[in-house]
């Protein structure tokens, strides 16, 4: 297995308590599967997807990438990419800039050759690099985001409703880039989508998180997700072939 989440719990304090945000959650994902993640708002997925980005920490339970699981810090391996371009990168930063952040972060050298590469392999012409975030559209920042995650050769992309807040007709592109991207690539990916078109549309399972099963939105979204048999802990999964 890639991904090994093993009855994780993520708890954050507040100024009354705390918040269970994640409660008791498995999941496994195979070396290049594209596993989706689905569920009502507050039901924990970007919380999940943090902790695996080693974001936030653990209150229990362990995560494994490539069966290890070293103790803190951000790691290479895993990347994120979210829902909102404009919020991930820095305004005042040139695309340059940008790509060239995480390469000095994890002391990667050869930066000119990798961050043309990077620009390339998401479709955006060279000259984008003395750009900044105002000057492009909103699928070029969210291609910019990808090239970003992508710089530092991840084994795995976690994807935060990567095209959620972007225009009906961008959004096609950027999954035909996720979807290429991942064969190129042979990328692991889990991707949080609200859209099971979108899931349909690049993952091999599913799994639906949920806050209160009997809420009408995860209702709706069960009885959408006719061929997938259910799993035990309110997980999906597709039938084989189905
Ligand atoms: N940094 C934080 N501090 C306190 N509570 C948080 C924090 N981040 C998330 N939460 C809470 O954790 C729960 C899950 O949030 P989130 O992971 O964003 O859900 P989702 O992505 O499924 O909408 C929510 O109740 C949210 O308010
Ligand atoms: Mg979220």
């Amino acid at each position: 297995m890639m991904i090994d989440i093993d009855h994780a719990h993520i708890r954050f304090k507040t100024k009354t308590g705390h918040v269970d945000a994640v409660r008791e959650v498995s999941l496994h994902a195979q070396e290049g599967e594209v596993f989706g993640l689905v569920g009502e708002s507050g039901s924990g997925k970007s919380t999940l997807l943090r902790a695996l980005a080693r974001l936030v920490p653990l209150a229990g339970g362990a995560m494994r990438i490539g069966g290890n699981a070293a103790p803190c810090g951000p790691r290479r391996d895993v990347q994120m990419v979210f829902q909102d371009p404009y919020g991930a990168l820095h305004p005042r930063f040139t695309v340059d800039k940008s790509l060239r952040e995480p390469l000095a972060i994890h002391g990667i050298g050869d930066q000119d050759a990798r961050i043309r590469d990077a620009l390339a392999e998401v479709g955006l012409n060279p000259a984008f690099r003395f750009r900044y975030p105002y000057q492009l559209s909103g699928g070029q920042r969210q291609r910019v985001s990808i090239a970003r995650s992508l710089i530092v050769d991840p084994r795995v992309l976690l994807l935060d409703e990567p095209t959620s807040a972007l225009d009906v007709s961008v959004q096609g592109e950027i999954l035909n880039l996720l979807r290429r991207l991942h064969r190129e690539r042979k990328l692991t990916m889990i991707l949080v989508s609200h859209n099971l078109a979108v899931i349909g549309f690049l993952c091999q399972r599913i799994a639906v998180r949920s806050r209160n099963v009997r809420h009408e939105y995860t209702r709706r979204l069960l009885l959408a997700t006719e061929g997938y048999t259910r799993e035990s802990g309110g997980r999906l999964e597709r039938e084989p072939g189905g």
